[in-house]
């Protein structure tokens, strides 16, 4: 017994006498400089802390595999997805977005759901959400979304009044928005939410042929929400609820799953579609692009360190194998900056050396040193190109060519009328009167928190999706329908001198 007891060492793995008590040159007078251990153990905890993710800052994760169960080769030369049976290790993160690394786990908003995928070419990253839409289709206008979600810079307080300004000026936002008060707003935990890309991605075969893509993860133990009422009182109650519930099924061996689809557009098909198939405001109907089976993941092993393993984990959607790549959806082309931008700053230049984000096949290239680093990589060559047998690229890896030329402009997205279509079909046909009530509840309960002028603005947009839909909200509100109905009636730019003040 006493053979495997473990010395306390300093970070040098020095033996260290005593850990209760400083040295001093008296019984309790100063502490000498010379107690290097103690030292040691201030300065480190005075760098404990590494920022929080600017987003996302509070999540759960777990590791598992992807497992094929679908040919899907004819679309993709993606190796981890190219036989049937293949497994490939994995990372999956969930989180909320607004919040404080330390915020509650039911707080109404949407959920992250990101994968990375350790493959025999490098690591792949899915950053999506629980839901297959977004907010906004231009990433210009993402920090101004997240100030309206963070605290008021001068109450430091949430505030409802920025949260319903900024999407009553931004009505592409009315298909999230209505995803975001359904009941698919709080959901029970991270097992019971399906996952989405959200974006569009290329895929792209042997032959160079691509096809665009929409991922779409369907949990295996089925969708299950909290109402408004129960989500508010766990988040006083148990605001890690999402975190031990993850946690504690995986530990004790009721390990969740989510299988895998894709919707596959033809390139051909994409100039025709009734909505933008880059603009990720809108959903491609399942009646037009059905799903089809890729495979499915699961998560059945804890991280050891919650810090080193998840809070260290850097995904990017930028992460791309070769069969997969980017596609024209303005919002996509900024993330793909934006992540690897953020992690050198949040974790280090060498963030992707850490041992979770570290791929697992061999890397080769010609960067080197920067801050922690681990010397991954041989010491020489140090350039490119060279004559000593350095890695070199290998033009078979070039994905298909797209078009998109044109003038280099600010192009704005026009908002017409097709903005409102998929808020209003959700609305009216994918809803039950109880998922209904609740929309209309929750978005009350939440909007008579802001301005007047504010709540006719949204409402005016709410009831474009739908007239019953403004209706309901207004009435929740006690508003002026008439009102309501005539700001519905103008065009945004008028609505908006309509409720200036
Ligand atoms: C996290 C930026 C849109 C899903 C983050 C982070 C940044 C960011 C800076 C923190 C990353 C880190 O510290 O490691 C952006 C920008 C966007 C955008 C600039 C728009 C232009 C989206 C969209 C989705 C999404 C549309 C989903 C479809 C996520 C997820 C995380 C995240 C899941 C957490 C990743 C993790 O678990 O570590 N985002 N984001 N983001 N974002 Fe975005």
């Amino acid at each position: 017994m006493e053979e495997n007891k473990k010395i306390l060492t300093t970070n040098q793995g020095n033996p260290v006498d005593n850990d209760q008590a400083s040295i001093t040159t008296q019984k309790h007078t100063m502490t000498l400089l010379s107690d290097v251990h103690t030292v040691e153990k201030l300065a480190h905890f005075d760098r404990e802390r590494i920022p929080e993710r600017v987003v996302h800052a509070k999540g759960s994760g777990a590791f598992g595999y992807f497992e094929v169960t679908h040919d899907v080769a004819k679309y993709t030369c993606a190796g981890f997805l190219s036989q049937v049976g293949k497994r490939t290790e994995m990372l999956a993160r969930f989180s909320t977005v607004g919040g404080e690394k330390g915020s509650a786990d039911t707080a109404r908003d949407p959920r992250g759901f990101a994968l990375k995928f350790y493959t025999d070419q490098g690591n792949y990253d899915m950053v999506g959400n629980n839901t297959p839409t977004f907010f906004i289709r231009d990433g210009i206008k993402f920090p101004d979304f997240i100030h309206t979600q963070k605290r008021n810079p001068l109450s430091n307080l949430k505030d409802a009044d920025a949260f319903w300004d900024f999407l009553s000026l931004t009505p592409e936002s009315i298909h999230q928005v209505t995803i975001l008060f359904s009941d698919r707003g709080t959901p029970d935990g991270y097992r019971h939410m399906h996952g989405f890309s959200s974006h569009t991605y290329m895929w792209y075969n042997e032959k160079g042929e691509h096809v665009w893509v929409k991922w779409h993860f369907k949990t295996d133990q089925g969708i299950k929400n909290l109402t408004d009422q129960q989500a508010t009182e766990l988040a006083g109650t148990d605001p890690d609820y999402a975190t031990r519930d993850l946690f504690n099924s995986i530990e004790k061996g009721d390990f969740p799953s989510w299988t895998a689809y894709v919707q596959i557009m033809k390139p051909e098909e994409a100039d025709n579609y009734k909505f933008d198939p880059f603009d990720i405001t809108k959903v491609w109907f399942h009646s037009d692009y059905p799903l089809i089976p890729v495979g499915k993941f699961v998560l059945n092993r804890n991280p050891q360190n919650y810090f080193n393993e998840i809070e260290q984990a850097a995904f990017s959607p930028g992460n791309f194998v070769p069969g997969i790549a980017s596609s024209p959806d303005k919002m996509l082309q900024v993330r793909l900056f934006s992540y690897p931008d953020t992690q050198r700053h949040r974790l280090g230049t060498n963030f992707d050396q850490l041992p979770v984000n570290a791929p697992k096949c061999p890397i080769h290239n010609y960067q080197r040193d920067g801050q922690m680093n681990t010397g991954s990589q041989e010491s020489a060559p140090n350039y490119y190109p060279n004559s000593f047998n350095g890695p070199a690229p290998d033009i078979k890896f070039t994905p298909p060519a797209i078009d998109v030329q044109g003038m280099a402009a600010r192009h704005e997205y026009p908002l017409g009328d097709i903005d409102f279509v998929q808020a209003g079909e959700l609305y009216s046909r994918a809803m039950s009167d109880y998922d209904r009530s609740n929309l209309i509840s929750n978005i009350v309960g939440h909007i008579k928190n802001a301005q007047q002028r504010i709540q006719y603005r949204q409402c005016a947009i709410f009831y474009k999706a739908h007239p019953e839909y403004g209706t309901r909200v207004a009435e929740g509100l006690r508003l002026d329908i008439n009102k309501v109905k005539s700001l519905a009636a103008m065009n945004q730019e008028d609505r908006v001198k309509a409720t200036a003040s």
